[in-house]
């Protein structure tokens, strides 16, 4: 699949502010400096569609993102940010609660983890969350340009066995800088889309 279309349809803190249920949606979340905002803009080719930010934390609220007219991709705001205070955290984990567990349409959430680290107590607890409203099996590895091929593999099995991630699920290393990793990305999304 190739994205020849993309824009922001919608920002969000609650569900009265989400646009109309009308599109399938594959959501993207991950810790705060993750590189997700740099993943979107890679996956749809535009340089500045969603903000990159050398301050985490920037993502504050849902952006849905239209894509090629048929489509949406979700940005779910970061978690992690040590800065957060503990009434900021639960506003996050309301958002989050209020999105995932009753989206018509919305199909899979596609996890990210930093490649160069072993996945958080937080990713864990995100990804188990993702599994049980069924949302699992998509993990991006991002700065793959950080660290060697062989380094790759290796943190690649020590993602799936953190996360508890069944043979079938899919681990995909990518990177924004060097621009890799976004077609297999785009297929296995197309995948779930047609399933
Ligand atoms: P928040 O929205 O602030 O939570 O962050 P985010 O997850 O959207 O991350 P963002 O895309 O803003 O990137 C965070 C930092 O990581 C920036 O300094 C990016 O330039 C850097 N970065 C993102 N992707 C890559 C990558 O593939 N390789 C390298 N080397 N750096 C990356
Ligand atoms: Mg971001």
């Amino acid at each position: 699949m190739r994205i020849t279309k993309s824009e922001l349809e919608a920002v969000a803190v609650k569900p009265a502010q989400y646009p109309e249920a009308n599109r399938y949606e594959i959501a993207f979340a991950g810790r705060s400096n993750v590189g997700k905002s740099s993943l979107l803009n890679l996956l749809t080719g535009r340089k500045a569609l969603a903000r990159v930010s050398g301050s985490p934390g920037k993502t504050r609220t849902i952006n849905f993102y239209l894509v090629n007219d048929d489509f949406r991709i979700v940005d779910l705001p970061g978690y992690g940010y040590a800065k957060l205070s503990r009434s900021e955290t639960e506003k996050w984990g309301a958002m989050m609660e209020a999105y995932l567990s009753k989206r018509p349409g919305l199909l899979k959430v596609v996890q990210l983890v930093d490649i160069r680290h072993e996945p958080s107590a937080q990713d864990v607890q995100m990804y188990d969350y993702l599994r049980y409203y069924g949302l699992d099996g998509v993990v991006v590895a991002t700065k793959a340009d950080k660290i060697s091929k062989n380094q790759q593999q290796k943190s690649i099995r020590q993602i799936r066995q953190k996360l508890n991630m069944k043979k079938e699920d899919a681990v995909i290393p990518v990177s924004a800088l060097k621009r890799t990793g976004q077609e297999e990305l785009l297929d296995v999304i197309e995948s779930i889309l047609n399933k």
